[in-house]
């Protein structure tokens, strides 16, 4: 396995995608984890990222000295590259021509790390983003590659297996990186690549079955993706000491909750709590409008709800949940202030500490589109795998201002219409998130011969990689007229339709 240490860049997960992607394990650990981590991790070869500080700062971070001593290939990429000269006895200093975006460089002689894709004379597209540059190698060092603001765009010591690179080869905006990262794991470090899903799997179960033992599991099942695969993997591990608990809200999409039940209790025979909480939740929710005190509202439900039916269950020792590796990767920041609280999230948040149970987490190593692999490898439905994310309060923050049963109804038909026919078109997986808001203002229209004072509807459909930044999707106006004919002539209720074209920022992705 490799790992990758970072100095802070903006776009150290994609050095741990490109690998994965390459069929390797890898883990990211912040820079600062000393020489004993770094040897108890054992890798097989070790990858420096990129940062936004200045090697010629004093006090700025330096690699593990255990890294030089390990025996093994280390690869630095920008920061990497200068941290990994200036600690071998090279120098760095900051350059005159900065180079940010695109640049070229000139390949001079050959090296292992772009054999096969890279040819000495040649110019090759990268992408660059550094102030600094190399000024001085350490001794053993050799220049492979220059460029303008970077007379050793890459460098080597063949002997010790130690490679640096001043451009950013994880990005797509160099078009070969992938291959040189490649070339650095197979070519130079010896790796082979045989880790898929079907390895993860019989792993996880493995270790599944080690930690929970005889033990009882309970699990909290949303109808998303990641408690969906979470739940289906504990299953494969443990069988019946699994008890799956799905509390439905009432906030659910049309027909979401009878599919969560069918897959899990009919499909998969997974021991099963459906909790039908929407009195509930819908009573207590009455004459609430503010959007955190709906979010709090229905977190404190949540887990009261849940709470109770793990009690009945009884004996519970552990807790599953679908937590991902981006929630867990120990970040690097160099900025420190707080944070302002946007929107209050993650409505289960205290659960493991009040129920004083163990955590199951088979998800922690994987990143979303790595889950979805999974679930497919575990024969999850399609329907379910690519599933758009789904927010915990559901449609109570697609009901701007207060709910009620009845706009909850509107709101869903129209939903559902909107959904089918992005599916229809083959939009869905080109869409991030999409769904339809019922709009708290009636406005006038005209249906027959007589007048009409309904609800409008804003119907929102935006790309995004992380949910962090958006896009609204371009839709083409054809596509647009006919969901908007279809939900004013099929729903009673809305007379008129609106499309959100506001990206994130300066808007969310929700509208509450
Ligand atoms: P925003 O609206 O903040 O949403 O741009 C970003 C992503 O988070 C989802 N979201 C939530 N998820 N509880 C959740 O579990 C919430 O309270 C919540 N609010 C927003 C949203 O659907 C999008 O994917």
């Amino acid at each position: 396995r490799v790992l990758i240490l970072d100095f802070g860049s903006q776009v150290t997960q994609l050095i741990a995608r490109r690998i994965r992607e390459a069929g390797v394990y890898c883990e990211i650990l912040p820079f600062s984890v000393g020489d004993e981590r770094v040897r108890a991790f054992a890798p097989r070869a070790v990858i420096l990222s990129g940062g936004p500080a200045s090697v010629t700062e004093a006090g700025s971070p330096r690699a593990p000295e255990a890294v030089w001593t390990l025996g093994v290939p280390v690869l630095g990429i920008c920061y990497g590259q200068q941290t990994m000269c200036e600690q071998l006895g090279g120098k760095v200093e900051p350059g005159d021509t900065r180079e940010f975006g695109r640049a070229f460089v000139d390949v001079r002689e050959p090296c292992a790390l772009f054999e096969g894709v890279w040819t000495p004379g040649a110019r090759e597209q990268v992408w660059m983003s550094h102030g600094d540059r190399v000024a001085r190698l350490p001794d053993g060092f050799r220049t492979v590659a220059t460029s303008e603001g970077a007379p050793f765009a890459i460098v080597a010591d063949d002997v010790r297996r130690f490679y640096g690179v001043q451009f950013h080869p994880e990005v797509v905006h160099t078009p070969h990186g992938d291959a040189l990262i490649r070339n650095f794991l197979f070519g130079v470090s010896g790796l082979s690549g045989g880790w898929t899903m079907a390895a993860y799997r019989a792993q996880s179960v493995e270790k599944i079955r080690a930690q929970v033992g005889t033990g009882k599991v309970i699990c909290g099942l949303s109808g998303g993706v990641d408690s969906s695969v979470a739940a289906v993997l504990i299953h494969e591990a443990v069988g019946e000491q699994l008890t799956c608990i799905f509390v439905d809200t009432g906030l659910m999409r049309a027909g979401e909750a009878q599919e969560v039940v069918t897959l899990f209790r009919d499909h998969y025979n997974i021991p099963l709590v459906h909790v039908d909480a929407a009195d509930l939740f819908l009573g207590e929710l009455e004459g609430v409008s503010d959007p955190e005190v709906k979010r709090k509202t229905i977190g404190r439900l949540f887990i009261e709800v849940f709470d109770r039916e793990a009690a009945k269950i009884g004996g519970a020792e552990f807790l599953a949940q679908g937590t991902l590796y981006p929630d867990v990767i120990e970040s690097v920041s160099f900025t420190g202030g707080p944070s302002v609280t946007i929107k209050s999230h993650h409505n289960v948040g205290g659960l493991p500490e009040r129920m004083k149970l163990k955590l199951v987490e088979p998800l922690r190593e994987l990143f979303k589109d790595e889950v979805r692999a999974l679930g497919r490898e575990l024969g999850l439905p399609h329907s379910f795998v690519g599933r758009h994310p789904f927010p915990g309060p559901g449609l109570a923050i697609r009901v701007p201002g207060e709910i009620t049963r009845e706009k909850l109804e509107i709101l869903r038909k129209a939903d559902q219409i909107y959904l089918e026919e992005i599916r229809n078109a083959g939009l869905y997986d080109a869409i991030w998130q999409a769904f339809a808001v019922l709009l708290p203002v009636r406005t006038v229209g005209v249906m027959g011969d007589g007048r009409t004072y309904d609800y409008a509807c804003a119907l929102r459909a935006v790309t995004s990689v992380d949910g962090m930044t958006a896009d609204y999707y371009p839709f083409d106006h054809g596509f647009l007229g006919r969901v908007a004919t279809r939900i004013i002539n099929e729903v009673r209720g809305i007379n008129r339709v609106t499309y959100d074209i506001t990206s994130k920022p300066p808007g969310t992705i929700e509208w509450e």
